[in-house]
């Protein structure tokens, strides 16, 4: 066991559902451990500025069901100087804190293994991202939530475009991964799933429409905003070049993906991990993720996890090709 007394956690990127879950089962466990805990304000900004604030069980207290972070987070330009890095560790070493946990995405793991290559402070990543865009965890914190989040947004559009006969483009976030879309695509029974992972062949696509337009005259075309074909716009304009009587609209959900009471499943995940994280860090190790794959607590190093390999499953694809007729 590692001599940790003080453990600084933080979140940084952008907000995901459940890091409050997470930060909350940080700070008790370090109490379980007999280990100080201290919440670094605002991201890796907030290191550098000194913003840490001393935390115990009550003032995590009844922030398990909240979205957002109650630790504030930013994406920090000046954490990407060696100057900042230098000023964030001798904030660091002015509270005594000796160890980090980092609760983002990709962005916050390149900047913690840099920061753990210049200076000698142990770092354990939690991956918090709506985007599930990680290496080394089967869904991150904050994916489940947005997941549902768009399946209910999608059944309400259902509503209309049934109403109206329409075709709605519904375009979801996931920067430039499609597993947002293609998972809500598949619970929300769209007719379509454009992603990034597969090439979207926008001819085939309109064919397609021509074919099913007597057999439903409402469909739902979910596109992920990084689809190699362009955003929900460009897609419905090749729709209305084809078929000028179609009647299309565009919904772009937005950041109502981001927020919103995490879902059970978050929780649960960010608890897991929130625990694995600290106990990690007593039993000695650094520069890894902590995520679960196959059910079980899985370590990879900062470099893997963010290596950017957004992999749609085969068989989901599969899936989306035989059902979505
Ligand atoms: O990484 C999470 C995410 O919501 C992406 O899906 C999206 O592309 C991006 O952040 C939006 O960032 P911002 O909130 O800075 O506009």
């Amino acid at each position: 066991m590692s001599e940790i007394k003080h453990i600084g956690v933080f979140t940084s990127g952008g907000d995901s559902p459940g890091m409050n879950a997470a930060i909350r089962a940080v700070v008790r466990t370090g109490l379980y451990y007999d280990i100080k805990i201290s919440g670094i304000v605002r991201g890796y900004d907030g290191m550098i500025s000194g913003e840490i604030i001393p935390m115990d069980a009550k003032s995590v207290a009844n922030i398990i069901q909240r979205g957002g972070t109650v630790l504030k987070t930013a994406r920090s330009d000046e954490f990407r100087t060696p100057e900042g890095r230098i000023k964030a560790y001798e904030q660091l070493k002015k509270c005594n804190i000796d160890a980090l946990v980092a609760i983002g995405g990709d962005g916050t793991f390149t900047g913690a293994d840099i920061f753990t290559k210049e200076h000698d402070i142990p770092v354990i990543g939690l991956p918090g991202t709506i985007d599930n865009d990680l290496v080394g965890t089967d869904f991150t914190i904050g994916y489940d939530t947005a997941i549902n989040t768009v399946v209910d947004a999608v059944d309400k559009i259902r509503d209309t475009a049934e109403s109206h006969d329409r075709l709605f483009i519904v375009e979801v976030m996931g920067r430039d991964s499609g597993l947002i879309a293609l998972r809500s695509g598949i619970g929300a029974g769209a007719e379509s799933i454009l992603i990034p992972e597969t090439k979207t062949d926008v001819q085939a696509l309109l064919c397609r429409l021509g074919e099913g337009r007597r057999e439903k005259a409402s469909k739902i075309i979910i596109v992920a905003e990084g689809d190699d074909a362009g955003g929900a716009f460009e897609i419905a304009a090749a729709v209305k070049n084809k078929f000028p009587g179609i009647d299309t609209r565009v919904s772009i959900l937005g950041h109502i993906q981001r927020g919103g009471p995490p879902s059970c499943m978050d929780r649960v995940l960010a608890s897991r991990l929130g625990v694995a994280a600290v106990e990690a860090l007593r039993e000695g190790h650094t520069r890894q993720m902590v995520g679960v794959v196959n059910g079980k607590i899985h370590f990879t190093p900062f470099k893997h996890a963010i290596k950017h390999i957004s992999e749609a499953s085969p068989e989901l694809v599969k899936i989306v090709e035989i059902l979505s007729r």
